[in-house]
């Protein structure tokens, strides 16, 4: 795979994917204190301020193994985060997570940022895209199955969650073969 040497910024014209800055930290923070972001991601829980400025601070410019953006509208303020992360280098896999600010959900920005996503690993070479979601979590298998994701098993009890709650985990995978919805 020819994997970015530093992040790239993707657009569809309506979102725009792009480096974290410090001005994003206050919509970081209100969006990971969501419960439904506490619930199905492994960000700190209970979430505070400092949390916020280190995941800003640290993803600013990683790429190496996997970069985290911002989700930002036309206004260019934060309504979410994604990452591309590589799973199995010599494979060719990449992985895809995404969070969406509460008041920007149901507006189909975590399946525009996921297609933004796949196409660029197609871009660079990735031969398969995996995405996990827990089986309780039906938002996220929804953006999955609108990007074309096939449901290729389920890990029973294979995460701890909060308040140690175990999840099942549902396995999607994307080659570029497979039919685009
Ligand atoms: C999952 C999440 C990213 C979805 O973001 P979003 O921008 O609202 O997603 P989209 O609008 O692109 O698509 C959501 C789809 O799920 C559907 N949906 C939402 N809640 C649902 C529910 N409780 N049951 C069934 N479907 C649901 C929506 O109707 C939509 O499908 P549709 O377009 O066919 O109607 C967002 O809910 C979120 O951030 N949740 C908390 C963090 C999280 O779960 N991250 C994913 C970890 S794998």
């Amino acid at each position: 795979m020819d994997w970015p040497r530093t992040i790239p910024i993707l657009t569809d014209g309506v979102i725009t994917l792009r480096p974290l800055e410090v001005e994003d930290v206050d919509a970081v923070l209100a969006t990971s204190l969501d419960p439904d972001s506490a619930a199905f991601t492994s960000i700190p829980s209970p979430y505070t301020r400092a949390d916020a400025v280190e995941f800003v601070d640290a993803s600013a410019s990683k790429v190496w193994p996997g970069f985290e953006v911002a989700i930002a509208d036309a206004d260019d303020a934060l309504i979410g985060t994604c990452g591309l992360r590589i799973r199995d280098e010599e494979s060719a896999v990449t992985e895809i997570g995404y969070m969406v600010s509460p008041w920007a959900r149901g507006h189909g920005i975590a399946t525009r940022a996921t297609v933004l996503l796949v196409d660029y690993s197609w871009a660079i070479g990735a031969r398969r895209i995996a995405l996990d979601a827990h089986a309780d979590n039906p938002a996220s298998r929804r953006v999955a199955a609108r990007c074309g994701f096939v449901e290729e098993g389920v890990l029973r009890s294979a995460r701890l969650g909060k308040g140690g709650r175990r999840h099942d985990v549902v396995l999607h995978g994307l080659l570029p073969t497979d039919p685009r919805p």
